[in-house]
């Protein structure tokens, strides 16, 4: 096990990717089978799950919360599901470590419960806001304690009471959303909330798999609590969002090309593949399909020549874990790519306007950060070493700039990689990346 701040990737400059791989299982299904399968009735079996520390992180709390779950192996899991009021009251406090979606998730899935629950995270999420969940679950009647700044540690009172509310979310977020509609399962009548944009519909597609009716139109999604869950089986495709690095690394170096196998393309999430091909990206689908309510397909990505764009607002929400990567891929365009409209990636696993805008600057690329966005003149990447702030998208973005630099690339506190994509090293280096990982000395 490797501690925080004790891990850091060196990458050889040059060479280029090829070959065919699959990316480990999309990190928010992973989470929302296990928090979904957990409520049901009979059990519930998950192939493809993430084996990340976050998606860990869902099912160690519901096995604290006494739900017997059997795996993961090799991906698959079993949740031996308790029912909407099965839960127990876990010993203690239950640390959800880096993950903001099992905080905020939960938050939501917990306020009805009637029980006493601590939730703590790791540095980086006891910095996260959580007033965004706990204002529209205070709302509902929910009691959630948090420090005067909003954040974790957060400590939810038991409550039984909850009532349904028309919430219009301030911020395009998929989490604050989730939240709200999970807390909705245990609210009396109709629980509503009105987006300003599109975000991940994951929740509301899976709650349809488990046979719960969800009422979608337009911007409005609602749903009416007191209903049940029924088991299912959930097919957890890969990761769109971990296969972006390699659509990146394929595209910025010459001579690539890589085929990406079972790949979730859901139309709230597949924003990576639209921005790249408006900066001259070579992607293809292939083998299109819909999967327990899920569209995957294979993704070809071969190298081109990007040119720098405007990116459309429009598109923001549906790439917003992306951005770091998209970044990289900006800096090898042509030309000047600027992003508006992306004020929530300064609250993510770390500030990522600011921390992607000082590793470019390290190597030598010309990077304005923005309130709201960032300016990037393509250019010439050299060396250099790199500072992550333990965010795992920072890593492994620019581990994948190190295709187009011309000195070795060193990056460090990259164990968070593990969160969302163990295994990375490993793929990187066969697909051609020359990765080595090693402790910091
Ligand atoms: C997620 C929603 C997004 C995303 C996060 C996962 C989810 O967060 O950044 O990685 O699974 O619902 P926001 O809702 O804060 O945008």
């Amino acid at each position: 096990m490797h501690t925080k701040n004790s891990l850091k990737y060196q990458v050889d400059p040059g060479g280029h990717l090829t070959g065919t791989l699959r990316v480990p299982g999309d990190k928010s299904i992973s989470h929302r089978s296990i928090m979904l399968g957990s409520l049901a009735d009979g059990v519930t079996e998950v192939t493809g799950f993430l084996e990340g520390d976050d998606s860990l992180a869902t099912l160690n709390a519901f096995r604290a919360m006494g739900v017997e779950i059997e795996g993961p192996e090799a991906g698959r899991v079993s949740i031996h599901g308790v029912g909407m009021h099965g839960l127990q009251s876990p010993d203690g406090p239950l640390d959800l470590g880096n993950s903001g979606t099992s905080m905020r998730l939960l938050c939501g899935l917990l306020a009805g419960q009637g029980l006493q629950i601590t939730l703590t995270g790791d540095s980086s999420l006891s910095g996260r806001p959580m007033g965004r969940v706990i204002d529209p679950l205070t709302q509902m009647g929910a009691v959630i304690g948090a420090t005067e700044s909003g954040t974790a540690p957060l400590v939810i009172s038991p409550n039984r009471e909850m009532k349904g509310i028309d919430y219009a979310l301030p911020m395009a977020s998929a989490q604050v959303k989730s939240a709200v509609l999970l807390a909705g399962l245990y609210a009396e009548g109709e629980t509503r909330v009105t987006e300003p944009a599109p975000t991940r519909d994951h929740t509301e597609r899976m709650l349809e798999g488990f046979g719960y009716s969800v009422e979608r139109q337009g911007s409005r999604v609602s749903l009416v609590g007191g209903g049940s869950l029924k088991a299912c089986r959930i097919d957890v495709p890969a990761d769109i969002s971990s296969a972006a690095f390699f659509l990146v690394g394929a595209s910025i170096a010459s001579g690539s090309e890589l085929l990406l196998h079972h790949v979730g393309i859901n139309p709230t999430r597949d924003g990576v593949i639209s921005i790249l091909r408006l900066m001259g990206g070579d992607i293809e689908i292939e083998n299109e399909q819909v999967v327990g309510g899920e569209t995957v397909a294979d993704i070809r990505v071969r190298s081109s020549q990007l040119h720098g764009i405007d990116i459309p607002e429009a598109l923001v929400p549906l790439a917003i874990d992306e951005f770091p990567a998209i970044f990289i891929a900006a800096a090898c365009a042509d030309g000047v790519t600027r992003l508006t409209g992306a004020e929530e990636l300064r609250v993510k696993e770390s500030d990522r306007i600011q921390v992607m805008a000082d590793g470019l600057k390290v190597l030598g690329i010309d990077a304005s950060p923005t309130q709201d966005g960032i300016v990037i003149q393509g250019g010439s990447l050299t060396g250099g070493c790199v500072e992550s702030h333990g965010d795992h998208r920072i890593a492994m973005s620019f581990a994948m700039a190190a295709l187009r630099a011309s000195g070795r690339v060193e990056i460090l506190d990259c164990a968070n990689v593990n969160t969302s994509f163990p295994g990375f090293v490993r793929l990187a280096s066969q697909s051609g990346l020359s990765i080595q990982q090693s402790e910091a000395g």
